[in-house]
């Protein structure tokens, strides 16, 4: 989401007339986009910031850290020049039109012109769909940074998209913090708009329905998902729509029931197997991902040994672990954040080491296999290489030294050879 903001705003500068710089060094004005959601994320950012404002160049700091610190951001920062929050950034090409600094605008409502996507010129584009928040989870201080759940009105959000394929736009990621509850807070759909020729009736999968009929579109991503919109429509609609990407990033935070009560997540354990088992029955090359949170509050060896296991038995094709950091306000900051640092390091440690082992194993289960994948470019380290994903996201590599086999964009088949934990290498075939 991040991405997409930080994107946005460039796109939005662009527009005003400001020219991209080669980089950094060159910049006059310097934007540094901001996390909040734990407290290393924030400091690096309010961090990179006071280094920019040591270089001498206009600072502007944006995103959830400026929301969470208000007034403050100038006390930490205090040449800085503007700071901008997550819903107030459509305000940034004003700001530094007017150059009254210092400034800072936390923007308590929606802006439209911030949520507009991106054309860069590229063939993948973030789309928002949903923004906001209202789920609560304990440990969680997104719903106090980018306020309430909304979703944006489906009709906009196709024009949006039609005009991005227009563009040559070929893959888009839809954007929520919680993508499955689309419409439902606000409705999405109102009475004007078509009605679903597949009969479907959750706001939803009748989004990927429309999408899916926009001639250019190749592939359609979404993120992140809470197992309860793992509903038997959504699952109609990944059958029905093969533009639908056969990926889902379903964060499960901790295997453990008791902590999952604890969090307010709204599953139990087997709640959420039973939503892995469903995808993975309707595919079994269905590729899942996860977040995971260690040492929070409480968080006993049992309880992490359950968490191991569920991994395990959900069989995750990539996990991202966190080290529990409490954030202020939130409720289980009221909590002794009593796991030491060195126990929540090695649970990390044991969860990473973990994955490597199941990322190798369930990507060995692909060589011989053909994957269809969309080309994004010769990869960074490696120039003789391309790259690019398959339908489950998976990072596919081939040879290619005078790059002619296929350019960035373009729809490949190639035939796996070689796995790695983190990657698949083969042949376009
Ligand atoms: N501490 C550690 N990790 C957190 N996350 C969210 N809040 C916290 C926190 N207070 C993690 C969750 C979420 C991911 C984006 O960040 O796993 O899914
Ligand atoms: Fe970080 Fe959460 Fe804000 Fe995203 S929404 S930038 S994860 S605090």
């Amino acid at each position: 989401m991040n991405v997409r903001d930080s994107e946005a705003v460039e796109s939005m500068l662009v527009a005003a007339g400001h020219e991209k710089a080669a980089g950094e060094e060159d910049a006059e004005l310097v934007i540094v986009n901001s996390c909040t959601v734990r407290q290393k994320a924030e400091e690096k950012a309010v961090g990179k910031a006071g280094n920019l404002i040591a270089a001498k160049k206009i600072t502007g700091l944006m995103g959830c850290a400026v929301k969470r610190l208000g007034e403050d951001v100038f006390k930490k920062l205090p040449k800085l020049d503007f700071a901008v929050g997550p819903r107030a950034i459509g305000l940034i090409p004003k700001i530094v039109a007017d150059g009254r600094f210092p400034r800072l605008e936390l923007g308590e409502d929606m802006m439209s012109e911030a949520l507009a996507a991106h054309v860069n010129g590229g063939f993948q584009a973030f789309v928002t769909v949903l923004v906001g928040c209202d789920n609560r989870c304990s440990y969680c201080i997104v719903p106090d940074v980018r306020g309430h759940e909304y979703s944006r009105p489906a009709r906009e959000i196709v024009a949006e998209v039609r005009a991005l394929a227009s563009h040559g736009v070929r893959e888009v990621c839809l954007l929520g913090q919680s993508v499955l509850r689309y419409g439902k807070r606000n409705t999405a759909w109102d009475e004007r708009d078509a009605p679903s020729p597949g009969g479907y009736t959750e706001a939803f999968p009748r989004l990927l329905e429309a999408i899916s009929a926009i001639p250019g579109i190749a592939r359609i991503r979404f993120t992140s998902a809470h197992p309860k919109g793992c509903t038997d429509e959504l699952l109609r609609a990944y059958r029905e729509f093969p533009q639908v990407c056969r990926h889902l990033h379903l964060p499960v935070q901790s295997g453990s029931d008791r902590v999952l009560a604890e969090m307010g997540r709204h599953y139990t354990r087997e709640e959420y197997l039973a939503a892995v088992r469903k995808l993975r029955d309707f595919d079994p090359e269905f590729a899942i991902t996860t977040d995971v949170i260690v040492g929070y509050p409480g968080e006993s060896e049992a309880d992490f040994e359950e968490t191991r296991s569920l991994m395990e038995e959900a069989g995750f094709d990539n996990s991202f672990v966190f080290k529990y950091s409490p954030r202020p306000g939130t409720r289980s900051a009221a909590l002794p954040d009593d796991v030491p640092t060195a126990e929540k390091e090695r649970r990390d440690q044991v969860l990473l080491a973990d994955q490597e082992r199941r990322g190798q194993l369930r990507n060995d289960a692909l060589v011989g296999t053909v994957r269809v994948v969309l080309v994004e470019g010769p990869s960074k380290r490696n120039k003789s290489r391309w790259s690019g994903r398959d339908s489950g996201n998976r990072i596919v590599v081939w040879d290619d030294p005078s790059g002619v086999s296929a350019k960035a964009g373009d729809m490949v088949r190639v035939a796996i050879t070689e796995a790695h934990p983190q990657i698949l290498i083969g042949k376009i075939c």
